[in-house]
């Protein structure tokens, strides 16, 4: 390569990396739901190997709705949150978050900070550490520095700590060790820290699962009380559970809704009986 031809592949990949650089991250203001609904899930097919998890998708989520995703196992459930939060690409479809953010074409962090959360079965907190600390570490941007190091929280921080405890109700434990709470309060401190990045729309698998009755209790007035400032699709087998915060249900099967209506409608439809309330 001549000299002249160095300069110019230097300066061209010195744009590419300028462009780079200068990409506006995308931030939950950026997302426009003035005309409609807050996500969009239109014609999504995923396929394992030429099995289709999910077989034409579509379904849409309201700003501020509280959404319950039913299903018998293998439905593709667990698939579409994926599909959502970018783990997995559909291999046809869209997929919108409000009008303007493709989220098929986001990594995985620039989803989450565009505002979508997601809590999985298993909590991800940190058991040494106290519920307080994991929420004060839920708020700061570089997970691998604890905040308290290294930073001293503003009164606002701190009233939204507060605020969060108060939501989940954990605020009696706010020094206890989070490793010494029951399963049912770590998923609410989970649900917490996840709140700390005060997302629009929050993904909550099988929330209930392995909790005892009171406490499957409070979990639904925790997301039922999230609802309005959020947007919160929830997906769980626990049929009590669901009809006790449901609106909208969803029923998947194969990939595909099979049915959407209230809770009465869902149960009493012969095609959801069949594949999935029969047994
Ligand atoms: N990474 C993967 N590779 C291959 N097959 C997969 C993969 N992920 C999911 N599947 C398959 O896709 C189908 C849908 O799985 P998914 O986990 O989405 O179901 P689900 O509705 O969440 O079920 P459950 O109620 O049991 O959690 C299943 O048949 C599953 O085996
Ligand atoms: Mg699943």
């Amino acid at each position: 390569m001549s000299g002249l031809d160095t300069l110019r592949e230097t300066m061209r990949r010195d744009r590419v990396f300028d462009f780079v650089a200068r990409r506006e991250p995308i931030s939950s203001e950026r997302l426009d739901t003035r005309h409609g609904p807050i996500l969009y899930l239109e014609s999504v097919t995923v396929s394992f190997d030429g099995f289709k998890a999910l077989n034409d998708l579509t379904l849409y989520i309201d700003d501020g709705e509280l959404r319950c995703i039913i299903g018998p196992n293998g439905a593709g459930k667990t698939t579409m949150m994926d599909v959502i939060t970018g783990k997995t690409r559909p291999d046809e479809g869209t997929v919108f978050f409000g009008q303007n953010i493709d989220l098929t074409r986001l990594p995985e962090p620039e989803i989450a900070q565009a505002g979508i959360g997601r809590k999985f079965q298993k909590p991800t907190i940190f058991e040494q550490l106290s519920v307080f600390e994991n929420l004060e570490l839920a708020m700061a941007t570089d997970k691998r520095v604890w905040p308290s190091l290294v930073m001293r929280l503003s009164s606002e921080q701190r009233d939204r700590i507060e605020e969060v405890l108060n939501t989940v109700g954990l605020h009696a434990l706010i020094y206890e060790r989070a490793g010494k709470l029951s399963h049912g309060q770590k998923q609410w401190l989970e649900i917490g820290m996840l709140l700390m990045q005060n997302p629009r729309l929050l993904l909550v698998d099988e929330p209930v699962a392995g909790m005892t009755h009171q406490e499957v209790e409070h979990t639904a007035e925790l997301l039922t009380s999230l609802a309005g400032k959020h947007s919160v699709v929830v997906v769980e087998h626990d049929m009590e559970f669901v009809r006790s915060i449901a609106r909208t249900v969803t029923v998947l099967h194969e990939g595909h809704v099979l049915a959407e209506g209230d809770m009465d409608e869902v149960q009493n439809d012969p095609k959801v009986v069949e594949v999935y309330l029969g047994s």
